[in-house]
Protein backbone atom coordinates (compact mmCIF):
# COMPACT_ATOMS: atom_id res chain seq x y z
CA UNK A 1 0.00 0.00 0.00
CA UNK A 2 1.25 3.58 -0.89
CA UNK A 3 1.71 5.98 1.91
CA UNK A 4 -1.20 7.90 0.07
CA UNK A 5 -3.30 5.23 0.13
CA UNK A 6 -2.71 4.36 3.57
CA UNK A 7 -3.54 8.19 4.75
CA UNK A 8 -6.85 8.12 2.53
CA UNK A 9 -8.22 5.22 4.07
CA UNK A 10 -6.71 5.78 7.93
CA UNK A 11 -7.65 9.54 8.10
CA UNK A 12 -10.63 10.65 10.01
CA UNK A 13 -12.58 13.82 10.70
CA UNK A 14 -11.54 14.53 14.51
CA UNK A 15 -14.17 15.78 16.65
CA UNK A 16 -12.40 15.46 20.09
CA UNK A 17 -9.58 18.27 19.64
CA UNK A 18 -6.65 18.10 21.82
CA UNK A 19 -5.15 21.44 22.96
CA UNK A 20 -1.72 20.37 22.01
CA UNK A 21 0.55 22.69 20.04
CA UNK A 22 0.93 22.82 16.34
CA UNK A 23 4.20 23.93 14.72
CA UNK A 24 2.80 27.25 12.80
CA UNK A 25 5.79 26.61 10.28
CA UNK A 26 3.82 23.19 10.05
CA UNK A 27 0.87 24.58 8.47
CA UNK A 28 2.45 26.74 6.04
CA UNK A 29 3.93 24.08 4.82
CA UNK A 30 0.88 22.08 4.43
CA UNK A 31 -1.01 24.81 2.95
CA UNK A 32 1.57 25.26 0.37
CA UNK A 33 1.69 21.71 -0.39
CA UNK A 34 -1.80 21.37 -0.48
CA UNK A 35 -1.81 24.47 -3.29
CA UNK A 36 -1.15 21.49 -5.71
CA UNK A 37 -4.60 20.64 -5.77
CA UNK A 38 -5.89 20.86 -9.68
CA UNK A 39 -7.98 24.21 -10.43
CA UNK A 40 -9.57 25.58 -13.60
CA UNK A 41 -9.06 29.15 -12.83
CA UNK A 42 -6.46 31.95 -13.90
CA UNK A 43 -5.55 32.16 -10.52
CA UNK A 44 -5.93 29.74 -7.68
CA UNK A 45 -9.12 30.41 -6.21
CA UNK A 46 -8.66 29.59 -2.40
CA UNK A 47 -7.85 31.82 0.29
CA UNK A 48 -6.86 30.77 3.59
CA UNK A 49 -8.02 32.61 7.11
CA UNK A 50 -5.83 31.68 9.77
CA UNK A 51 -6.61 31.81 13.40
CA UNK A 52 -4.31 30.40 16.65
CA UNK A 53 -4.14 33.59 19.17
CA UNK A 54 -6.61 34.16 22.22
CA UNK A 55 -7.43 37.49 20.60
CA UNK A 56 -8.42 35.69 16.87
CA UNK A 57 -10.65 33.64 18.54
CA UNK A 58 -12.25 36.54 20.38
CA UNK A 59 -12.61 37.79 16.73
CA UNK A 60 -13.90 34.11 15.20
CA UNK A 61 -16.61 34.30 18.11
CA UNK A 62 -17.66 37.87 18.09
CA UNK A 63 -18.44 36.93 14.43
CA UNK A 64 -19.96 33.64 15.19
CA UNK A 65 -22.02 36.29 17.35
CA UNK A 66 -22.91 38.68 14.40
CA UNK A 67 -24.19 35.83 12.62
CA UNK A 68 -26.30 34.91 15.20
CA UNK A 69 -27.83 38.06 15.81
CA UNK A 70 -28.50 38.52 12.31
CA UNK A 71 -30.31 35.17 11.42
CA UNK A 72 -31.76 34.33 14.90
CA UNK A 73 -31.88 37.53 16.60
CA UNK A 74 -35.65 38.04 16.11
CA UNK A 75 -36.61 34.51 16.89
CA UNK A 76 -34.67 33.13 19.37
CA UNK A 77 -34.78 34.49 23.32
CA UNK A 78 -31.39 35.94 24.33
CA UNK A 79 -31.13 33.12 26.69
CA UNK A 80 -31.17 30.78 23.83
CA UNK A 81 -28.58 32.69 21.80
CA UNK A 82 -26.31 33.32 24.49
CA UNK A 83 -26.40 29.30 24.78
CA UNK A 84 -25.55 29.20 21.65
CA UNK A 85 -22.63 31.39 21.87
CA UNK A 86 -21.53 29.32 24.61
CA UNK A 87 -21.33 26.14 22.09
CA UNK A 88 -19.36 27.91 19.77
CA UNK A 89 -17.14 28.81 22.33
CA UNK A 90 -16.65 25.57 24.10
CA UNK A 91 -15.54 23.88 20.50
CA UNK A 92 -13.15 26.98 19.70
CA UNK A 93 -11.23 26.73 22.69
CA UNK A 94 -9.20 23.30 22.05
CA UNK A 95 -7.87 23.52 18.90
CA UNK A 96 -4.30 25.34 18.35
CA UNK A 97 -5.63 26.50 14.92
CA UNK A 98 -9.03 26.99 13.18
CA UNK A 99 -8.55 27.56 10.04
CA UNK A 100 -11.41 29.16 7.04
CA UNK A 101 -11.24 28.61 3.74
CA UNK A 102 -12.82 30.49 0.87
CA UNK A 103 -13.51 29.99 -2.71
CA UNK A 104 -13.35 32.88 -5.16
CA UNK A 105 -16.84 33.18 -6.81
CA UNK A 106 -17.40 35.78 -9.94
CA UNK A 107 -21.10 35.19 -10.15
CA UNK A 108 -20.66 32.81 -12.71
CA UNK A 109 -22.39 29.43 -12.54
CA UNK A 110 -19.67 27.15 -14.00
CA UNK A 111 -16.58 29.36 -12.89
CA UNK A 112 -18.25 29.51 -9.21
CA UNK A 113 -18.65 25.55 -9.12
CA UNK A 114 -14.84 25.37 -10.44
CA UNK A 115 -13.77 27.04 -7.59
CA UNK A 116 -15.75 25.46 -5.03
CA UNK A 117 -14.84 21.76 -6.58
CA UNK A 118 -11.27 23.04 -6.41
CA UNK A 119 -11.04 24.50 -3.08
CA UNK A 120 -12.71 21.02 -1.85
CA UNK A 121 -9.78 19.45 -3.60
CA UNK A 122 -7.72 22.02 -1.71
CA UNK A 123 -9.22 20.87 1.59
CA UNK A 124 -8.52 17.36 1.03
CA UNK A 125 -5.18 17.76 0.06
CA UNK A 126 -4.45 19.57 3.06
CA UNK A 127 -6.48 16.72 5.27
CA UNK A 128 -4.42 14.07 4.07
CA UNK A 129 -1.01 15.88 4.38
CA UNK A 130 -1.65 16.91 7.71
CA UNK A 131 -3.07 13.61 8.53
CA UNK A 132 0.77 11.87 7.27
CA UNK A 133 2.36 14.65 9.72
CA UNK A 134 0.60 13.78 12.89
CA UNK A 135 -2.13 16.79 12.74
CA UNK A 136 -5.86 15.80 11.99
CA UNK A 137 -9.13 18.05 12.09
CA UNK A 138 -12.78 18.34 11.46
CA UNK A 139 -14.32 20.27 7.92
CA UNK A 140 -17.31 21.76 9.67
CA UNK A 141 -20.38 23.65 7.63
CA UNK A 142 -21.72 25.95 10.42
CA UNK A 143 -24.59 27.40 9.33
CA UNK A 144 -22.99 30.37 10.55
CA UNK A 145 -20.42 30.70 7.08
CA UNK A 146 -23.62 30.82 5.19
CA UNK A 147 -24.05 34.03 6.72
CA UNK A 148 -22.37 37.44 5.15
CA UNK A 149 -22.53 39.20 8.85
CA UNK A 150 -20.11 36.62 9.81
CA UNK A 151 -17.59 36.63 7.07
CA UNK A 152 -17.48 40.67 7.43
CA UNK A 153 -17.15 40.47 11.09
CA UNK A 154 -13.43 38.99 9.74
CA UNK A 155 -13.01 41.69 6.88
CA UNK A 156 -13.32 38.71 4.33
CA UNK A 157 -14.45 39.70 1.07
CA UNK A 158 -18.06 38.96 0.07
CA UNK A 159 -16.32 37.83 -3.04
CA UNK A 160 -14.64 35.13 -0.98
CA UNK A 161 -17.57 32.00 -0.38
CA UNK A 162 -16.81 30.28 3.00
CA UNK A 163 -16.21 26.56 2.38
CA UNK A 164 -15.62 25.29 5.17
CA UNK A 165 -14.01 25.99 8.65
CA UNK A 166 -10.91 23.26 9.55
CA UNK A 167 -10.69 22.62 13.67
CA UNK A 168 -7.00 21.58 13.70
CA UNK A 169 -5.74 18.91 16.39
CA UNK A 170 -2.59 16.96 17.22
CA UNK A 171 -3.42 13.30 16.38
CA UNK A 172 -3.06 11.45 20.32
CA UNK A 173 -5.86 8.67 21.58
CA UNK A 174 -8.33 11.03 19.62
CA UNK A 175 -8.47 8.64 16.55
CA UNK A 176 -12.26 7.07 15.86
CA UNK A 177 -12.11 3.59 14.36
CA UNK A 178 -12.11 3.35 10.44
CA UNK A 179 -15.33 4.36 8.81
CA UNK A 180 -16.07 1.53 6.12
CA UNK A 181 -17.91 3.31 3.39
CA UNK A 182 -20.41 1.54 1.36
CA UNK A 183 -20.06 -0.94 -1.03
CA UNK A 184 -18.70 -0.05 -5.06
CA UNK A 185 -22.03 -1.94 -6.29
CA UNK A 186 -24.62 0.55 -4.06
CA UNK A 187 -23.56 3.70 -6.21
CA UNK A 188 -21.83 2.78 -9.14
CA UNK A 189 -24.06 2.30 -12.46
CA UNK A 190 -22.44 0.98 -15.62
CA UNK A 191 -23.31 3.03 -18.83
CA UNK A 192 -23.68 0.71 -21.73
C1 LIG B 1 -18.29 19.50 3.17
C2 LIG B 1 -18.23 18.87 4.54
C3 LIG B 1 -18.84 19.49 5.60
C4 LIG B 1 -18.79 18.93 6.89
N1 LIG B 1 -19.40 19.61 7.92
C5 LIG B 1 -19.39 19.05 9.14
C6 LIG B 1 -20.02 19.73 10.23
O1 LIG B 1 -20.55 20.82 10.08
N2 LIG B 1 -20.02 19.12 11.44
C7 LIG B 1 -19.42 17.89 11.63
O2 LIG B 1 -19.47 17.37 12.74
N3 LIG B 1 -18.79 17.26 10.63
C8 LIG B 1 -18.75 17.79 9.39
N4 LIG B 1 -18.10 17.17 8.36
C9 LIG B 1 -17.35 15.92 8.63
C10 LIG B 1 -18.19 14.71 8.25
O3 LIG B 1 -19.18 14.51 9.23
C11 LIG B 1 -17.26 13.47 8.13
O4 LIG B 1 -16.33 13.72 7.12
C12 LIG B 1 -18.06 12.23 7.79
O5 LIG B 1 -18.87 11.83 8.86
C13 LIG B 1 -17.15 11.06 7.41
O6 LIG B 1 -16.28 10.77 8.48
P1 LIG B 1 -14.69 10.79 8.32
O7 LIG B 1 -14.28 12.15 7.84
O8 LIG B 1 -14.15 10.50 9.68
O9 LIG B 1 -14.31 9.73 7.33
C14 LIG B 1 -18.13 17.70 7.08
C15 LIG B 1 -17.50 17.08 5.99
C16 LIG B 1 -17.54 17.66 4.74
C17 LIG B 1 -16.85 16.97 3.58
Amino acid sequence: MTETTKAILARRSIKRASSAPIERAKIDLLLEQAAYAPFHSKQEPWNVYIIGSKSGKEKLLQAIGKSIEATQGDTIAAEKKQELLEKNKQKLEKPPYLIIITAKQVEEEKKDFEAIAAVSAFIQNFQLLAWEAGVGMIWRTNKFIFDKAFARALDIPDENKVIGILYLSVLEDNVPEVKKRSPIEEWVTEIE
